[in-house]
């Protein structure tokens, strides 16, 4: 197969960040996602309707003319959100789901949730509307080694959780292993879950063999290859519990080549690409289109999108830096220089 033809794709999982580095990235997802579910780590963080929706008129205002990208609105659980505040903000369509990230467990979540009992009015809000719950499933405990993080989460805080909430519906975001995907099919009447190119294209030896490579360094961190394969196989599988969501969260270069260099890996504008590869290389493309553009809508409640996009087999190359305006200077996408196999072309 030398060309794709697919509906087009979501992405269930962004940073876009603000100012500046909004500006420089949003264009590279406008041109291939038609939607995308908007992370609300900012600082400070995205947390009541009207931050979200004053939010959103930001992304609005910097879309490219004639651009129909739509961003979709999350908001921040803290443990002194309001349930009110947020059903509200679901009733009039300015927010789609609540991102629980645990305190600590990433870039500006400090002021994520300590103790789940204090969100319990919340999530029962949640039950009700049938809002989703995205999840940064990973305990932040120091005595968990990091590369445990996200199955020691499975078993101690969502499993428990799902049987408190039993109408909670969940997203597992950027799973990372081979438990996570068994988890998920083991909810899947009501857990879905996001992969992140990165995840499905690399391991922890491609991080750290022969030399830390910064722009592998993510969280949830890449794990061993099993789990890589375990990935591979669920999502080139065609279950409909998998989906597109790429976790792109652009840094700028000096904050990635640093001693202590974030974590974030800047997929958007080759992420599509990134995905076809993995899809192709293992024999499953006609599963490309259900994970990029269907799974996601069906699992949000959601059309399809209305229009399509064009995979074509052809020389491309992955480009070196990203300008950004200001201090931030330039970003360096995931894989920066190196030959990719696909290109996606607009579909006339
Ligand atoms: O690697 C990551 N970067 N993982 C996250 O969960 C957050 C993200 C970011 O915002 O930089
Ligand atoms: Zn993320």
């Amino acid at each position: 197969m030398d060309a794709l033809t697919l509906r087009r794709p979501d992405d269930w999982h962004l940073h876009l960040r603000d100012g500046a580095m909004l500006a420089a990235v949003l264009p590279a997802t406008a041109a291939v996602m038609g939607r995308a579910i908007v992370m609300p780590n900012l600082v400070p963080p995205v947390v009541t309707t009207s931050q979200a929706a004053a939010y959103r008129a930001r992304i609005l205002a910097l879309l490219p003319p004639g651009s129909r990208f739509q961003p979709l609105m999350t908001a921040y659980l803290t443990e002194d959100s309001d349930p009110d505040d947020l059903a509200a903000g679901h009733r009039d369509g300015v927010l789609t789901a609540v991102k629980l990230y645990p305190a600590g467990a990433t870039t500006n979540s400090h002021a994520g949730v300590r103790d789940l009992s204090r969100v319990r009015r919340v999530l029962e809000r949640l039950e009700a509307l049938g809002m989703p719950l995205l999840v940064h499933g990973e305990v932040t405990t120091p005595e968990v080694d990091i590369f445990d993080r996200e199955a020691v989460f499975l078993d101690t805080v969502l499993s428990p959780l799902l049987a408190e909430h039993t109408a909670l519906r969940v997203v597992f975001e950027h799973a990372t292993t081979a438990e996570a995907v068994a988890f998920v099919r083991a909810h899947r009447d009501r857990v879905g879950c996001t992969v992140t190119p990165q995840h499905l294209l690399a391991n922890r030896n491609d991080m750290l063999v022969g030399g830390v490579r910064p722009h592998f360094y993510c969280l949830p961190v890449l794990k061993r290859a099993r789990h890589q394969q375990a990935l591979v196989q669920a999502v080139t599988s065609g279950e409909p519990s998998f989906f597109l969501g790429t976790d792109s969260a652009p840094h700028p270069v000096s904050a990635k080549e640093s001693a202590c260099g974030c974590a974030g890996c800047y997929t958007a504008p080759v992420a599509l690409q990134l995905y076809a590869e993995v899809f192709d290389a293992h024999g499953a493309l006609e599963k490309l289109e259900g994970f990029a553009s269907l799974h996601g809508p069906a699992f949000y409640g959601l059309p399809v999108n209305p229009d399509r996009i064009r995979l074509v087999r052809g020389q491309d190359v992955v480009p070196s830096a990203v300008a950004v305006e200001g201090p931030a200077a330039e970003l360096r996408p995931f894989l920066a220089g190196r030959a990719l196999a696909w290109r996606v072309q607009a579909e006339g």
